[in-house]
């Protein structure tokens, strides 16, 4: 009898077994408090910064939320500069705030802004630097702190990607003026929709609190221009249910995306992101050699039911619609070559094999 085989996804989510998730949601059912900064978020809030080693982290609706709430807490109007290659949010999030992003283009290796790039494009409209930690590796901090200290700018991290991940020893989260993350259902900890803002300044961190709830400070007076960017007793629930798993998440990528980058480099014309600082691997980037490659790599692979997925594609500098084109060729031309493997908690080491095997034969 033939077997019928599952599709193979891009990435499924990290998810604690379903009793855990409704053991931490009966609070919600006992107390009858299900959002307004209750205290399950109190508690997703105080034991995610516990477990990756920051403080003040406001958990909030989503990512692109995360972003907003710190551009607005640092009051920025102007230009940004950024990395066209990213996803949609990074910019949005810049536009929706007011704010004109300004592409620089990345390092082809890292595949992060190029710092060496960055002086030339910033203006007296400059205000903020956004860099992404792409897919989880870290950008050049140090280098990137300078030249913002040069020039009197702000910086805020895209660290959409990056839960888990350090630089020199410390929490990623905990450089920049802020960090913004996601917790969505795609990402290393997943609340199914959710982000939180990381700041080191207590004033920042009360500021992002009012903005998450309309403005308000103690439910009185509207102090600041906010909006509403809470998150939910469920989501913090399903949070700190899939806290307890996120070590061996961490473990487990790592451990995958070394057997997918050790076979894979028997094939010489692929290559991989470069990683100076850490990572979490939490996606698998392989770059071929020329777009046809991938092309036929992603033919072989969804005549299987396997389904990788082209990230970051196309170019965001290319999106003619929201920002006028300036050419970003090293971006351009990754994002041309470069396919996201199937990675997560779930996938079996043979459904690896079976994708390795057609992509190299
Ligand atoms: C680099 C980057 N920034 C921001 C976001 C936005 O996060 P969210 O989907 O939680 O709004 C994403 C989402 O994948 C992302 O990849």
């Amino acid at each position: 009898m033939a077997v019928e085989r599952k599709n193979i996804y891009v990435t499924q989510p990290t998810l604690a077994p379903l009793g855990e998730v409704t053991e931490i949601m009966q609070r919600i059912w006992d107390s009858g408090i299900m959002t307004h900064n209750g205290p399950l978020v109190q508690q997703f809030e105080k034991e995610t910064q516990a477990f990756l080693g920051c403080s003040n982290l406001v958990a909030c609706t989503n990512g692109t939320i995360a972003l907003q709430m710190a551009i607005r807490a640092l009051e920025l109007k102007g230009e940004i500069i950024t990395t066209p290659f990213t996803f949609i949010a990074t910019i949005s999030s810049i536009m929706w705030e007011h704010c004109t992003p300004v592409f620089v283009d990345i390092d082809p290796e890292t595949l992060n802004i190029d710092p060496d790039k960055i002086e030339e494009r910033i203006t007296c409209h400059t205000v903020a630097i956004m860099p992404v930690h792409v897919f989880g590796n870290a950008c050049e901090i140090d280098r990137i702190d300078e030249i913002a200290k040069a020039h009197n700018l702000k910086v805020i991290y895209d660290a959409a990607h990056a839960v888990g991940v350090k630089y020199k020893g410390k929490c990623i989260f905990n450089y920049g003026d802020v960090s913004a993350t996601s917790f969505h259902a795609t990402k290393m900890l997943n609340t199914a929709e959710g982000g939180g803002v990381i700041t080191r300044d207590k004033d920042i961190d009360e500021k992002l609190r009012r903005i998450r709830f309309f403005g308000f400070e103690n439910h009185a007076d509207i102090v600041e221009d906010g909006f509403n960017g809470k998150m939910t007793e469920v989501h913090a629930a399903l949070g700190l249910a899939n806290l307890k798993y996120l070590q061996a998440a961490l473990d487990d990528r790592k451990k995958k995306y070394a057997i997918y980058k050790s076979e894979l480099s028997r094939n010489a014309s692929l290559s991989f992101q470069k990683i100076t600082y850490d990572c979490n691997y939490s996606y698998f980037p392989l770059i071929f050699a020329t777009e046809a490659d991938l092309l036929k790599a992603v033919s072989a692979l969804n005549a299987e039911g396997i389904y990788p997925r082209r990230y970051f594609y196309p170019s965001v500098n290319t999106f003619r619609k929201l920002v006028p084109y300036v050419s970003m060729p090293k971006s351009e031309d990754i994002a041309s070559r470069i396919l996201c493997l199937p990675l997560y908690y779930s996938l079996s080491e043979a459904d690896m094999e079976r994708i390795i095997k057609l992509i190299i034969g």
